[in-house]
């Protein structure tokens, strides 16, 4: 499946496929000549770095791996000065292509550098966690995390293509393709209805390795999001919508400190199912949609309420205080997307403090 991400001069396609990673060097070749810098992480490179080092080779590239370490800490500004010190005496130019294959850790620092290293240089994402098949890989938004907060150094580049190959999910944990699958379900939930009819009947089937509903799933994931995007991409209004979920998970990320206990798409989770019981309280949704948001969410196995973050409870009061310290408080307000029903998410800034303290103290 081939999904236009329709951004003028800027267009790109995603392509999703089982086993399409075979295809990337005969893709790529037809972009670049020469050295093909391929930024994987430690956890990845044993697993899918050999295949793609060997698409590239028969394409008559020259493939240079360069294997950073797993997990956040690597969106940083040392990792971030590292690499392109790395790409720079690979001799990289204006006409150099860069590969991340990875999660969206990779994907977020590579096109990072790509969008600045000689003042930007094309990047392709190999996209092989299910948060960065749907989600990071889609839409150019790169960035680094700083002492003050996530993901606030970065900046808009978008890919020349992105290759999701639905068998490299394979190799993941169960525990990280459930958290990508919080944001699949996160376009049902934001704005197709049918689509979350979708997967509250064929998700589960997705999730244990069933590849054509897999490749439905993140295909369609991808749809939505290269059309948000295609209408609003430096998320100016539209794009806005694709934070379902995330207000209220930041700030569960950031009170369990961004730790194994709590991760990305389970934080997000749990931001949803408030959003929906935020919605309820205020007279917007009806309660039966949000039940049975709750109760899909269950069934895949994934956490919905604070209550289901293992460890000691984050308070009512550090989550008001990390929310208003995200980065989308505008004017001093806090924009949230509530729903007035499964499939039809909102942006509003007009959400009383008594109505949240209420929802969270719960
Ligand atoms: N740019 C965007 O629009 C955007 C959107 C959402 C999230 N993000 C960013 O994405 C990051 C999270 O991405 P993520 O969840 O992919 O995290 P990640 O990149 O840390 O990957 C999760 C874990 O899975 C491992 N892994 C990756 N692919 C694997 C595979 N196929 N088999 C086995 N293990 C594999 C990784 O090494 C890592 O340990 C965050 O930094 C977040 O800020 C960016
Ligand atoms: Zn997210």
């Amino acid at each position: 499946m081939i999904i236009t991400v329709a951004l003028e001069e800027r267009s790109y396609d995603v392509i999703v496929e089982p086993g399409a990673l075979d295809r990337a060097g005969a893709m790529i070749v037809a972009l670049t000549k020469g050295v093909v810098p391929i930024v994987t992480d430690a956890h990845v490179a044993p697993l899918h770095l050999a295949a793609l080092v060997a698409s590239l080779e028969k394409a008559g590239l020259s493939p240079k791996p360069i294997v950073l370490a797993p997990g956040e800490a690597t969106k940083s500004f040392s990792e971030l000065e590292a690499l392109s010190n790395t790409l720079l005496a690979a001799g990289v130019d204006r006409g150099s292509l860069i590969v991340a294959l990875g999660g969206g850790v990779v994907g977020d620092l590579t096109g990072f550098v790509a969008g600045i290293i000689k003042r930007g240089i094309g990047f392709v994402q190999i996209p092989t966690t299910l948060l960065a098949q749907v989600d990071s890989s889609v839409g150019g938004k790169t960035a680094i995390n700083t002492a003050h907060g996530k993901n606030l150094i970065g900046l808009f580049h978008q890919p020349r293509f992105v290759l999701a190959d639905t068998d490299l999910l394979r190799t993941l944990p169960r525990r990280e393709l459930l958290a990508g699958y919080a944001e699949v379900v996160k376009y049902g939930a934001l704005g197709d209805r049918k689509f979350f009819e979708w997967l509250e009947g064929h998700g589960a089937q997705a999730l244990s390795g069933d590849s054509a509903a897999m490749v439905q799933a993140v295909a369609h994931s991808c749809r939505m999001k290269a059309a948000i995007v295609a209408r609003d991409e430096r998320e100016i209004a539209d794009r806005a919508l694709l934070n379902l979920g995330h207000t209220f998970g930041h700030a569960l990320e950031a009170a369990t400190g961004y730790s194994d206990r709590l991760l990305h798409g389970e934080a997000v989770a749990i931001g949803m199912a408030l959003a929906f019981q935020l919605s309820v309280r205020l007279g917007l949704c009806e309660r039966q949609d949000c039940e049975r948001f709750i109760r899909h969410l269950k069934t895949i196995g994934l956490p919905s309420a604070i209550a289901d973050v293992p460890g000691p409870r984050p308070s009512a009061l550090s989550l008001l205080d990390h929310m208003r310290h995200d980065k989308k408080v505008a004017e001093g307000k806090l924009t949230f997307v509530l729903l007035r029903a499964i499939g039809e998410a909102f942006t509003t800034t007009d959400v009383p403090q008594q109505a949240l303290e209420a929802l969270l103290d719960v």
